[in-house]
């Protein structure tokens, strides 16, 4: 393989996930672009099963909220335990905690979390985590959307993978990364592969002339044009950045 990647000395990186649910991880772990990434050593993902945490015989990692109100409330104590516990044999640039009531999650703070080499995520359940343990731990507080999910996993699975395929090495045309939609501020132009006419519907001309320059200036018309009428809300911040 030649990669100019490979000659960057590269820190693994190390992402810890804090869960009382495992085994919701175990799919997305053992496929998917994060086990190319871990095979390759170049991320390792440990997931911590939240009540091996517990010091109670029923390993309780959740009890009722003050002040009354439907929905369990997940306890201090075992995340503590948990995190305090990761913390003896590393330093953390960050522990997110995955909650719809945290900052939506953008590329930019993906773009930024890539660059960190041990990240802690903890998975949110039922009514969320104890206010403390957001108080005295949490660097960030990521929701993946306006809508509500069941856990934080899925959440989790979604930062991880978003993160995982910026590092260096891991997916294998390192360039397609830079070109994704939102990567730029934009979404990506439409693509074509064979057949060139499919039902009756021909590829656009301009990308079979070989004309590099007048495909990147197509690309980026239909970006524009794309952005525009699909989602006007970063069209305008895209123009007001320029
Ligand atoms: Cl991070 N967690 C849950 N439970 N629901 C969500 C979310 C996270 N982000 C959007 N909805």
């Amino acid at each position: 393989m030649t990669s100019i990647f490979q000659a960057i000395p590269y820190q693994t990186m190390q992402i810890d996930i804090i869960t009382c649910l495992p085994e919701m991880l175990d799919s997305f772990i053992g496929n998917s672009i994060v086990k190319r990434a871990q095979s390759k050593g170049l991320v390792t993902i440990n997931v911590h099963q939240l009540r091996d945490y517990t010091s109670t015989t029923y390993r309780t990692v959740d009890d009722y909220q003050f002040g009354g109100g439907a929905g369990m409330v997940m306890l201090a104590e075992p995340i503590a335990n948990c995190i305090r516990k990761l913390q003896e044999k590393r330093t953390y640039d960050a522990i997110v905690y995955m909650t719809p009531d945290g900052k939506r999650l953008e590329q930019k703070t993906v773009n930024s979390f890539s660059l960190f080499e041990n990240l802690i995520i903890l998975c949110g359940h039922y009514k969320g985590v104890d206010e403390r343990i957001r108080e005295h731990f949490i660097t960030h507080e990521v929701s993946i959307g306006d809508y509500v999910l069941s856990s934080g996993e899925l959440a989790a699975a979604v930062l991880t993978d978003a993160i995982s395929r910026l590092i260096p090495g891991v997916i294998s045309d390192e360039t397609s990364a830079l070109t994704d939609s939102f990567q730029d501020g934009l979404l990506a132009p439409p693509v074509y592969t064979r057949p060139l006419e499919w039902e009756g519907k021909k590829v656009p001309d301009v990308l079979l002339g070989g004309n590099h320059a007048k495909i990147e200036e197509w690309r980026f018309s239909q970006s524009l044009e794309r952005t525009k009428t699909r989602r006007p809300d970063l069209y305008e911040q895209w123009t007001e950045a320029k």
